[in-house]
């Protein structure tokens, strides 16, 4: 008997694809709500650390005070990075993007972990800690590296954030700066299957292993469509340059049917959560470092699109005032997607560890639109042109 296979559905996009279940991250499009593991983003955002957060996504609880001491130290504990990866930064060229440059070192690191390929549960999140830790080391000291500066060591008694901008800078952030960049790595942790998640999960779900699979996220998470629109906000905010060049540049985009990068989403069709604290963190720290007028800039193109596009469901996501926020923390614009792939990294982990739980690899179809019956013809025999 031959078993006949249920008619496969066509989904451009995978739109409307519930691909695989998740306890991790929660979005309401229609209400603008995200939660992680059932808390408001808002809430967290106000009241959590990144590795509190890490924690809460990857075991399902927030963790009582020993425990997040205990997960801290484990992160902290492996941010040294193998002594071959130091040299491995310096050979990058100076004038590659730092997003190849990420995607680069954080697979190589698989080169020197004796564990890249021991497929048990704990190998896995003894991985997921090592590249969570050291990530934020290799995108640092590769800014360095292309401006010339020697390396700077993670400091294993700093949080993740404080770590990252003083290897970045070379010295310690104010308490303001830190705090912003824990809030931002908080806020890009996870948001359930968007493309990126997705590719790890497609990777993973082969039976690669994690290296490979968060490799390949990176590698997705770079498109302007994706994790690459805050690069892009930041290059539309300096080209408009002037509050008066704001409606003619937006108008006319619109017009030409171009897109507004920041704006719109495949599941919110509300007001993203993350942009609303975002704009308020955006306006602190505009105020604060003296770029109000990009602030503004920014106000004015969200005034417009909402009257032109709002009805349609298009609003700020989370790129469109994280750019200004990274930008008012001094950072370049081209890291603000490797920025993202340090938080991001949580929930590309914690994703590959649910999918390994219960796995079943991910392998959808395309609708074949070429010829059938078609004669082989022999070279000599083929038309020339
Ligand atoms: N500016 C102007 N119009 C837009 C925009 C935008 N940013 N986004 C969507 N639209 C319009 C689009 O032209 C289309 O209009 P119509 O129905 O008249 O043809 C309608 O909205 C639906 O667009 P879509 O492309 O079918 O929707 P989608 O769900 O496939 O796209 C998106 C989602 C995020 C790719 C899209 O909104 C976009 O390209 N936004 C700009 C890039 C961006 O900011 N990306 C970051 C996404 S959120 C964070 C992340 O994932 O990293």
């Amino acid at each position: 008997m031959t078993t006949v296979a249920p008619k496969p559905v066509f989904d451009k996009g995978l739109a409307n694809t519930i691909a695989s279940e998740s306890a991790m991250s929660w979005i309401d499009g229609q209400a603008g709500v995200l939660e992680y593991v059932g808390i408001d983003i808002d809430s967290l955002a106000r009241n959590s650390t990144f590795e509190e957060t890490v924690f809460l996504l990857w075991r399902g609880k927030l963790p009582t005070a020993g425990e997040l001491a205990a997960f801290t130290t484990t992160i902290q504990d492996q941010y040294e990075l193998p002594e071959p990866m130091w040299d491995l930064v310096r050979r990058i060229p100076v004038d590659a993007g730092p997003m190849h440059a990420t995607r680069t070192l954080v697979s190589a690191l698989a080169l020197y972990d004796p564990e890249a390929d021991d497929p048990s549960t704990e190998a896995n999140e003894r991985k997921g800690i090592r590249l969570l830790a050291r990530t934020p080391a290799l995108i640092a000291n590769f800014d360095r590296h292309r401006n010339g500066r020697d390396i700077v060591k993670p400091d294993p008694s700093q949080n993740i954030a404080t770590s990252f901008l003083t290897m970045l800078n070379g010295e310690p952030p104010t308490l303001t700066m830190s705090r912003a960049l824990d809030v931002c790595l908080i806020l890009h942790a996870d948001h359930g299957f968007n493309a990126s998640t997705f590719a790890a999960l497609v990777t993973i779900s082969t039976l690669s292993d994690m290296y490979s699979a968060v490799t390949t996220a990176i590698g997705t998470l770079k498109g302007p469509l994706h994790g690459g629109a805050n690069e892009a906000v930041m290059g539309m905010l300096e080209e408009i340059g002037e509050m008066d060049k704001v409606e003619p540049y937006v108008r006319k985009r619109l017009e030409s049917k171009q897109r507004i990068m920041g704006f719109g989403h495949r599941v919110y069709k509300a007001y993203d959560p993350r942009a609303t604290y975002l704009k308020t963190l955006a306006k602190q720290l505009a105020d604060d470092t003296g770029n109000q007028k990009l602030y503004e800039m920014s106000r004015r193109i969200e005034a417009i699109m909402d009257e032109a596009v709002g009805s349609k469901g298009i609003y700020p996501n989370v790129d469109f005032y994280s750019a200004m926020t990274y930008y008012s923390l001094g950072l370049d614009i081209d890291l603000f997607t490797p920025i993202f792939v340090m938080s991001r990294m949580a929930g590309w982990i914690g994703h590959c560890i649910e999918q390994l739980a219960d796995n079943k690899l991910i392998r959808p179809r395309c609708e074949y639109t070429g010829p059938h019956g078609q004669e082989y013809v022999p070279i000599e025999k083929r038309a020339q042109k």
